[in-house]
């Protein structure tokens, strides 16, 4: 019998992206999925370095494998760890180093060769290259249906903001090109995808170039309108986008590709511009609001989501103040926000006027209810109106179904019949926390 497998997977959707892949492939090399950790004879763990806590979640559960390991080699049975993912690159041989039961060590674009790894063994345990071109290449295409897909059109980032690690444990920006992507996609919407969600950790600074000619430049306006004559796919979205490279040519592709869905995740960080400049995010909260009017006036439907940090090493009352005028002005439709967490080896984490945690702590709570407010304002705007829904997935209760609007906002409704995949018109009744609860109309 071929070896199981279970994937535990951490992050960020390009690591969900990557988890899928190795999915398919292990699948296509005849393993078999496994229910959970604890039935597996492959763990995989798809780890996460964006802050402190999300790295430490990689130790605690080695800690419990490795007695797991233990238990199972003693009844003379093989058990594998793989840890993959952007720990994995930042700290490789360092893993083993902590935890010895674990066999290999895989940086995010050397997924390609687990499934090679797990079969042959005697492998080198720690494989941290930089090698986009090849994993992309080398990755197989998904064997699910399902009506929301995530297709990853670009990886890395060359932005290096201060307090970050992508540029170090996902490497520089690749674009892949737009022939893979159209296949890839063209491969989903035959198997009844109906929106995608391009990913990439910068996928605004998108660009490629198409075989027919080699000259032009294909950025992520050029990519979208090229995607949306595929006619059985009806949504388009992308993730996550800077701000400085949002240019013309995007904006009015949402004016004219009624495709591309008004919601658009546009992380600043920071409303004040000594942290931004600090941070090194090469625009201030003046520019930021200015294209956020600029795409109002074009796209008027256009809501908007963030991340904030708060607590960045300096970040005054003042700076904070600011954050929340930016807030307050944008009015966003959704948010992530986070204290600032120092991670090895960034440029941030030399910086000496650290914030005092309850003081980051008393930050973030008051950004929370403050984004949380706004959020239940853009929502109860939706009561009583007639929405556009995608029907996703199927829901926890009997005969439930769930969808998106096209600001992303769950919808619950509930049928006799099968709706997966349908577009439907639904009348908002309900808002219980942030989802919605509806009636089909038609
Ligand atoms: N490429 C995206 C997001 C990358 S990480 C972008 O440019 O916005 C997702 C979010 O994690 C970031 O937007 C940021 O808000 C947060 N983040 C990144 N590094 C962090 C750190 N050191 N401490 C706290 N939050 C961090
Ligand atoms: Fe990190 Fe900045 Fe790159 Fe986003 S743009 S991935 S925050 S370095
Ligand atoms: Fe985390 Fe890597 Fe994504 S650090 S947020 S999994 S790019």
């Amino acid at each position: 019998m071929h070896r199981s497998f279970f994937i535990k997977t951490y992050g960020c959707q390009m690591n969900s992206y990557d988890s899928e892949k190795i999915n398919d492939l292990l699948l296509f090399n005849g393993f078999r999925k496994a229910e959970d950790l604890e039935k597996t004879d492959v763990a995989i763990l798809n780890t996460c370095h964006i802050r402190e806590k999300a790295s430490e979640k990689l130790y605690s559960d080695l800690g419990r494998l490795s007695i797991f390991k233990k238990n199972k080699e003693k009844l003379g049975k093989k058990f594998s760890i793989v840890v993959m993912g952007c720990v994995a690159q930042a700290e490789g041989k360092e893993i083993i180093n902590r935890n010895n039961s674990v066999d290999y060590v895989v940086g995010p674009q050397n997924i390609q060769i687990i499934p090679n790894l797990l079969k042959k063994e005697n492998f080198e345990k720690v494989h941290v290259n930089f090698l986009s071109e090849e994993k992309f290449q080398s990755l197989t295409f998904s064997k699910t249906n399902k009506t929301a897909s995530m297709i990853s059109i670009q990886e890395g980032c060359d932005k290096f903001c201060s307090f970050c690690v992508v540029p170090y444990t996902r490497g520089a920006e690749f674009s892949r090109t737009v022939e893979d992507i159209y296949a890839e996609i063209n491969h989903v919407v035959q198997k009844g995808t109906k929106e995608v969600t391009l990913l990439g950790q910068n996928v605004s600074s998108y660009e490629s170039t198409i075989y027919e000619d080699k000259e032009k430049k294909i950025k992520l306006a050029n990519l979208c309108n090229i995607i949306s004559k595929i006619p059985r796919l009806k949504r388009i979205r992308y993730l996550t986008s800077h701000p400085n490279d949002i240019d013309n040519y995007l904006i009015s592709e949402h004016a004219k590709n009624e495709k591309m869905m008004p919601f658009l995740h546009l992380p600043i960080q920071s409303g004040s511009d000594k942290i931004l400049k600090k941070m090194n995010r090469k625009h201030t909260k003046k520019q930021y609001l200015d294209l956020v009017k600029k795409i109002k006036l074009v796209v008027p439907k256009m809501a908007f989501s963030s991340d904030f940090i708060v607590g960045y090493p300096g970040e005054t009352e003042e700076d904070f103040e600011q954050t929340v005028s930016v807030v307050n002005a944008v009015k966003f439709a959704s948010s992530y926000s986070f204290v600032y967490s120092s991670r090895p080896g960034t440029p941030a984490s030399t910086q000496e006027d650290v914030i005092n945690p309850e003081v980051k702590k008393k930050r973030l709570t008051y950004l929370q209810e403050l984004l949380i407010k706004h959020q239940n304002n853009f929502n109860n705007f939706f009561l009583d109106k007639e929405v556009e829904v995608l029907i996703t997935d199927v829901g926890k209760k009997d005969n439930q179904y769930v969808g998106r609007t096209p600001h992303l906002q769950p919808v619950h409704v509930y049928s006799k019949k099968n709706l997966i995949g349908k577009i439907l018109n639904i009348k908002i009744e309900r808002l219980t926390s942030f989802s919605f609860h509806g009636k089909i109309l038609n």
